[in-house]
């Protein structure tokens, strides 16, 4: 079945919670191209996010973020767009990118973040501490930022990269906004691994 959308497609979220596949997959569900904010800045900084943090710190990633998402709201492409996870933690980002396109925030349970960014060491943020202590106190403080910039909302636990992808497309034809599923510490780990 083909799908028009006449919006770009925002995707939010923590790290590891599946924006890259799913914008990925939706992206060949829309025929649009696929986009991610860090691919962007690194192709800017010609390095990686790590090294642009370990360089030259945080607050100078984040300056780039914004920088970028002013530039993208220039921009007349349709797109999906994958973000960093950090990125709606700035207020103008968070208008910006409700200027950019539709925002869905890609929920996921701690566990589930936990399981699938064992072993990474490409994201600086989760370096050092302990995973589940690092991932638990960044999504706490995290979580109502993300909720309060999505127009949608969807809960990834125990669902494949296609059910999520349809939801998202289900919800852009019906024009549905701020879903938020209800969230039960009963339900199934992603079945999956995305990452
Ligand atoms: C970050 C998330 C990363 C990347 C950087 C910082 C964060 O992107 O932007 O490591 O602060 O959550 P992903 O969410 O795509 O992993």
């Amino acid at each position: 079945m083909k799908y028009k959308i006449n919006q770009n497609i925002v995707l939010i979220g923590f790290m590891g919670a599946g924006k890259t596949c799913i914008g990925r997959r939706l992206a060949r569900r829309l025929k649009l191209p696929f986009e991610d904010t860090d691919s962007f800045i690194e192709k800017k900084e010609q390095c990686s996010i790590r090294q642009i943090f370990e360089t030259h710190g945080e607050e100078y990633f984040r300056d780039l973020e914004t920088e970028l998402l002013l530039e993208l709201k220039k921009s007349n492409q349709l797109r999906i767009l994958s973000t960093g996870g950090g990125l709606p933690m700035r207020e103008q980002n968070r208008l910006l990118l409700r200027e950019i396109g539709h925002v869905v925030y890609l929920q996921a349970y701690k566990d589930t973040i936990i399981q699938r960014l064992a072993g990474d060491t490409s994201r600086p943020l989760l370096q050092g501490e302990e995973l589940a202590i690092k991932v638990d106190k960044l999504l706490a403080i995290r979580a109502p930022f993300y909720e309060a910039t999505a127009h949608t909302i969807i809960s990834t636990d125990g669902k494949t990269i296609d059910e999520v992808t349809q939801i998202i497309i289900d919800r852009m034809i019906s024009g549905e906004e701020v879903e938020n599923e209800n969230l039960s510490s009963e339900r199934t780990q992603s079945e999956f691994p995305w990452n």
